[in-house]
């Protein structure tokens, strides 16, 4: 048995995740975290809502709320969009915890002390109406290239020039219209990673086996350019942690807060405490998954993540926990992925494109979406969600291939002996090729689970349903029945116990019709399926079940053609 950390990308507060962020991290984290626990290995799973930084500000303004209260509600309409998919987290925290404020503001006091910290002057853009200082994306005004009225202070949406605050023609605040502006001197805490370039080129480089789209992009900001450069960790933002050290502001930092992506990843720690508080357990309970000193030198650690995360968890936050000179678990394996496109453009949060968690589930059950998104998860291109593709996939794959079974084996049963297993013979040379090939399957799905390629993944486990259909299809029982009752009864024995079978290795993938199929076969069994034939032995002569509602109903063309004419615009 082995100890596994597993962390999912933190979804950003401000507002409710497409299908494409959820497949981009959480989903496949929580394939990965159940798989583990199935094979008996002690897993820690930890999420948690992204809450600083100016798109949390800006979304609770849009929504005319506090921002504290904006994120509080937003978190809870996460939590139960997370549960609503299976989204089997030990815990989901949220990075404004008293626990994030004081590991963060820790780090920061570490990395002081070691000499990481630098005191920066830079020029910013204040606002006398609003009392503060402006981040670019506040500012409004003129595109000096294109004329366009409502460029941003870092991008022209019209004509994508990037732009600085100060090219702007006619500035204003977008927080209060205001054009009384001025450009102020602001000081700002700087991370020197760059003096942490060769610890991070020597770690990345001794590790082994880490997808190439993750070492690319970590190995392009180490050498390209500019860079590694130093970073600024800090924002004149009233929303975040404050930078503060042991409790007293750092001179000349006051009113300032941390950059959200210095403390968002801290909060995979912190909330692993959230955990252990929430549990009424000490500290060492989550310091022996993180303290290399404490436990967690036996830790498997594995993060997930979309490709535009890469850098930050390469290189910044390495360098954050190893400059803090104390023994953090770094990251053994980090999981990136591509992008999902919808229909043939881009899912788009801002313009509502695409289908989101809430929507999902107002359709259908969750593991219709966790096969689809799963068995076409981006990993080595991007992807593209269709519904004729989604159609397909679920009509096939779920209702014809695994539902099908289900449903045939034990109505035939019902019909023929009752809801209880048959006694029947022996097996013949059939059943003990169907024992020889799924043993070979089984090991081919749990080789490429152990690798994480997902879509793999869900081939080897496609591929074992399909096993079950064709002995089905070939042993026949019911013909067998008419003439050979008893062999029939062997073979529908053997088929119910299959039937269990599916629901323990399916279970990562569809978790709710794993434990549906599982209920109605009146077994609570879950262990793994080390020995194939012994697990078909499982569910024995005289056993009960019932026969189980329909497990996956097929997507008509006219649901199809709906859908996809209702989300073809924004929502
Ligand atoms: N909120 C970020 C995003 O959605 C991910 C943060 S991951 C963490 O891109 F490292 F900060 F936790
Ligand atoms: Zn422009």
């Amino acid at each position: 048995m082995a100890r596994v950390l597993i962390t999912s990308a933190l979804p950003y507060i401000n507002g409710i995740k497409h299908l494409g962020n959820l497949v981009g991290s959480q989903l496949p984290a929580d394939l990965y975290a159940r798989y583990c626990r199935a094979r008996g290995h002690e897993v820690m799973f930890i999420c948690a809502t992204d809450e600083h930084g100016t798109p949390a500000e800006l979304a609770a303004a849009k929504a005319g709320q506090p921002v504290a209260q904006y994120c509080a509600e937003m978190h809870q309409v996460q939590a139960d969009l997370a549960r609503g998919f299976g989204l089997s987290f030990d815990h989901f925290g949220r990075s404004s915890s008293a626990r994030n404020h004081a590991l963060t503001q820790a780090l920061a006091a570490r990395l002081g002390a070691a000499g990481l910290i630098q005191e920066v002057a830079e020029k910013q853009v204040y606002s006398h109406a609003d009392g503060r200082f402006l981040p670019d994306r506040y500012i409004e005004g003129t595109c000096p290239n294109c004329g366009y009225e409502r460029a941003r202070g870092d991008q022209c949406e019209n004509c994508t020039k990037q732009l600085d605050p100060t090219d702007l023609i006619n500035p204003r605040s977008a927080v209060s219209g205001s054009t009384d502006l001025e450009v102020r001197e602001t000081r700002h805490l700087y991370l020197r990673q760059s003096l942490m370039r060769e610890k991070l080129d020597q770690w990345i480089d001794s590790q082994r086996g880490w997808p190439l789209l993750t070492t690319s992009i970590a190995r392009k900001w180490l050498h390209d350019g500019d860079g590694l450069q130093d970073r600024g960790i800090t924002r004149d933002l009233d929303w975040g942690v404050p930078v503060q050290f042991d409790g007293a502001p750092w001179g000349g930092m006051e009113g300032k807060v941390f950059y959200v992506w210095f403390d968002a990843p801290i909060e995979y720690i912190a909330a692993t405490a959230e955990w252990a508080d929430a549990n009424g357990l000490d500290d060492a309970a989550w310091r022996r998954w993180w303290r290399t000193d404490e436990g967690a030198q036996d830790v498997r650690y594995v993060q997930f993540m979309g490709k535009d995360n890469v850098p930050f968890h390469t290189l910044s936050f390495p360098a954050t926990l190893m400059g803090s000179g104390e023994p953090w678990k770094l990251v053994d394996y980090i999981k990136s992925f591509n992008y999902l496109n919808y229909d043939g453009g881009q899912f788009s949060t801002s313009q509502g494109r695409g289908v989101f968690m809430d929507t999902a589930l107002e359709l259908l059950p969750a593991d219709y979406w966790r096969w689809w998104l799963l068995s076409h998860a981006p990993e080595n291109s991007d992807a593209e969600f269709t519904w004729e593709n989604f159609q397909v996939s679920v009509n096939k794959d779920l209702a014809d291939v695994l539902g099908n079974l289900v449903s045939r084996v034990t109505k035939f049963c019902r019909s023929k002996f009752g809801e209880t297993v048959p006694e029947g013979g022996e097996h013949g040379p059939r059943e003990a090729q169907l024992m020889a090939d799924l043993t070979a399957r089984l090991r081919a799905y749990e080789a490429q689970m152990e690798a994480m390629e997902i879509r793999k993944s869900a081939g080897e486990l496609r591929a074992l349903w399909v096993l079950g259909n064709e002995y089905l299809q070939e042993a026949a029982p019911w013909a067998t029945y008419k003439s050979d009752p008893d062999r029939a009864a062997m073979q529908i024995r053997l088929a119910l116990n299959l039937i269990r079978f599916y629901a323990v290795v399916s279970r990562p993938f569809i978790p709710d019709a794993a434990r549906a199929v599982m209920a109605a076969m009146g077994c609570d069994d879950w262990s793994w399926p080390d020995d194939v034939a012994m697990a078909l032995g499982t569910l024995p002569a005289g056993h009960g079940f019932t026969t189980p509602e329909v497990l996956f109903a097929k997507i008509t063309d006219a649901q199809r053609g709906e859908w996809e004419a209702c989300f073809a615009g924004p929502r």
